[in-house]
């Protein structure tokens, strides 16, 4: 294999909406996932008692009823710490509540690779995902004219997802780059009952965000541009409410996405954030200084934000762009 080091992609985003509306279509008539999950941590009650998998009914994919089997491998308590510890390192996991992250650790199980092991071939079919314990493995794809590499992966992060939220081949390679990766892994089942939904639901919700938020328009491979609505929350504040004070430091990045943020120093009102995609809080994460402004909400606001563990991987490629905007933003009044 050579590989170049360079990063582009093709159409991705039209193949993945394209498959992505024909699975939600699928499922929007599909009963309470809530009541699944109920279902599915009483399951795993019995579960741990047992020390063995047992099935259950639970509503699936595309509405059919099946059976579904909560599959449950035993680990130490430390391991399901670790395990735990690296699904909140990651997005993958993010729209997940306590009890699916329980449900999920109970499925994990241990895979071991060594140096220049190929944990997913492109092309191949695929029916698990990983999430990385320990070492390093790289991410390769081949456009048609041989490898390119994409990306390397570190512990906390996770891969091989698009064959499992899509149905399609696996969309890449990867390879391990350390001596060693320890991997944990997923069976599909447990995927789509539990993070698909999840996630399908939290990728639909930032959408329109990311399609319009004009600065992501530099990030050039789409797939990055997708994952990043597994690092984005959102937040409602009330008039008066403040946000981030002056002399803090911030945790997120905020961006505004409905009403209005006044701009303060030394209790003073130096200007407004009204428009649409407007971001805060960047002089703490990007340029790691404290904040040098108050903001406080004018009016019922709705926020989004990225958490400051999110960053590297969501908006750091962009970093010369943001640094700059630092200055245009606020460079009179710092
Ligand atoms: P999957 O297609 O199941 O298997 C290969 C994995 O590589 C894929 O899921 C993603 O998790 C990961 N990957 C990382 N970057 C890309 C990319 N640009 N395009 C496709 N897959 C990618």
């Amino acid at each position: 294999m050579n590989p170049q080091k360079v990063k582009n992609g093709p159409n991705f985003m039209q193949q993945v909406n394209k498959k992505k509306h024909v699975d939600c279509a699928l499922s929007s008539n599909s009963e309470s996932s809530d009541d699944e999950v109920d279902e599915i941590v009483a399951i795993k009650k019995d579960v741990q008692k047992q020390r063995f998998s047992v099935s259950a009914e639970a509503y699936g994919q595309f509405n059919k009823k099946e059976n579904f089997k909560a599959k449950f491998i035993p680990k130490t308590k430390e391991q399901s710490e670790r395990i735990k510890q690296r699904m909140q390192a990651g997005f993958m996991f993010s729209a997940l509540n306590d009890k699916e992250i329980e449900i999920v650790v109970g499925a994990m199980e241990e895979k071991i690779f060594n140096k220049t092991e190929y944990v997913i071939k492109q092309g191949e079919e695929g029916n698990v995902l990983y999430v990385v314990d320990t070492g390093e493995l790289e991410c390769f794809k081949n456009y048609g004219k041989g490898d390119i590499f994409l990306k390397t992966y570190y512990p906390g992060e996770s891969f091989g997802e698009l064959a499992l939220l899509f149905q399609s081949p696996r969309a890449a390679s990867i390879i391990v780059k350390s001596d060693k990766a320890i991997l944990w892994q997923l069976d599909r089942e447990t995927f789509n009952l539990i993070v698909k939904e999840a996630s399908i639901k939290k990728r639909q919700q930032f959408e329109t965000f990311l399609e319009n938020w004009d600065l992501l328009k530099e990030i050039k491979d789409p797939y990055d541009k997708l994952k990043m609505s597994d690092a984005l929350f959102e937040k409602q504040y009330k008039k008066g409410d403040v946000i981030l004070q002056q002399g803090q430091k911030s945790n997120e990045i905020f961006i505004l996405e409905q009403g209005k943020v006044s701009v303060n120093k030394n209790n003073q009102k130096l200007f407004e954030l009204i428009k649409f995609g407007e971001y805060f809080g960047d002089q703490s994460i990007v340029a790691g200084t404290v904040e040098s402004f108050t903001y406080v909400a004018e009016e019922e606001i709705k926020l989004m934000y990225i958490p400051k563990k999110s960053y590297s991987s969501t908006l750091k490629e962009i970093e010369g762009t943001l640094i700059k905007n630092i200055q245009t933003k606020y460079g009179k009044y710092l």
